[in-house]
């Protein structure tokens, strides 16, 4: 079986907010700081009117449209977001609602953190293989604008708002029509991982259950660079699983939380400079939404091509990780 990424699709609020225009609205904090610490220059945060489900329906019409799929044809949505528009029910289910897919389609949100999108296609790719359908809408989608402590400048300029959307289809031959052979094409290989005895480094202050608020971004900042660099350095099993190595890699696709996260774990690894795809300069950290909207950016100027191997890796809140390997 087979399950080929058809399209991308992305979605930004109507609003930038350079690292200048954070000062100006009272954060204390400096434009140089933002940029040697983090990479981060801008960000895109959600006006009233927008919102994760704006964002992720937004993103998944796009990705529809580009891969010339009616949303008549969709039979699992998985969004991964940890900051929906209501607690119940799931952004999934507004974009199902919204979009007009079938009312037999599966559809649901992942909770993972900056992990989640990797969590999506892994979820998608079950629910494709268990018959759900043809064609699944994986969409990673955030508005972290919301959840950020804006008087905590070592969390408060690190994030953005975003969501970015593919179209994962599911074979049972080649698909030919993508690369022109017979080779596996889509998602090779997905695997997740999580160590919940650190929840405490990087967490929300409150949820429904515990304080009947939303609560606010905490991190360990220090801790999570160091356990991010740790993970998203180690050659992911997925390339093994797909009888591939890291010299057949021809793009990396890593989760965008502080380009010198990405730059340390690209050396751990060795790969060359040329094939890291960094957008955390232009979105910041969006969280499930950084990857899709990496692959987005990369497949809409031409860099990843038909044919190429695409390793994604993510790590965040759990704290958890994930790695997918995708010959696109
Ligand atoms: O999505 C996955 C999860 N997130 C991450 O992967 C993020 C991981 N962590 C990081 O990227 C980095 O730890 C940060 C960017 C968050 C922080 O960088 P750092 O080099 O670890 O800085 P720090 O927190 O140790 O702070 C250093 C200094 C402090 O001043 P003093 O105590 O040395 O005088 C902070 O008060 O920088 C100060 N500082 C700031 N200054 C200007 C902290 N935030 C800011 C700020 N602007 N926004």
């Amino acid at each position: 079986m087979n399950f080929p990424i058809l399209s991308t699709g992305a979605a930004l609020p109507r609003t930038c907010v350079s690292n200048d225009d954070l000062v100006a609205r009272g954060v204390e904090t400096n434009d140089a700081w933002i940029v040697s610490r983090t990479g981060i220059r801008q960000r895109y945060i959600c006006e009233k009117d927008e919102s994760t489900f704006t964002l992720a329906r937004d993103a998944a019409v796009q990705a529809l449209e580009r891969a010339g799929i009616a949303a008549a044809d969709v039979g699992v949505i998985v969004v991964a977001t940890c900051t929906p528009d209501l607690s119940f029910p799931s952004v999934a289910a507004l974009v199902q609602g919204a979009i007009g897919a079938p009312t037999t389609c599966a559809a649901l949100d992942v909770n993972g953190a900056c992990s989640g999108f990797i969590m999506a296609l892994a979820t998608a790719k079950g629910l494709l293989a268990q018959g759900m359908g043809k064609h699944a809408l994986v969409i990673g989608a955030e508005t972290f604008s919301r959840v950020v402590d804006w008087n905590d400048r070592g969390t408060c300029v690190l994030f953005g708002d975003g969501a970015g959307a593919v179209v994962m289809g599911c074979t049972d031959d080649g698909v030919k029509g993508l690369t022109g052979d017979a080779a596996p094409q889509g998602l090779l290989a997905v695997e997740l991982g999580m160590d919940g005895t650190q929840a405490g480094c990087l967490k929300s202050s409150g949820g429904v259950s515990s304080t009947q608020t939303a609560g606010v971004v905490v991190m360990q900042g220090r801790e999570v660079f160091k356990q991010a660099v740790r993970q998203m350095g180690q050659v992911p099993p997925v390339l093994a699983q797909a009888g591939l190595a890291l010299g057949d890699v021809d793009w990396l696709v890593p989760h965008q939380a502080n380009v010198r996260i990405l730059e340390a774990a690209r050396d751990a690894l060795g790969v060359a400079a040329d094939k890291l795809v960094v957008t955390v300069d232009k979105h910041a950290n969006t969280s499930a939404a950084s990857i899709p909207l990496a692959l987005d950016a990369a497949v809409t100027d031409g860099r990843i091509a038909r044919g190429d191997i695409v390793l994604m890796q993510a790590f965040g809140a759990g704290l958890s990780w994930g790695s997918a390997v995708v010959r696109w």
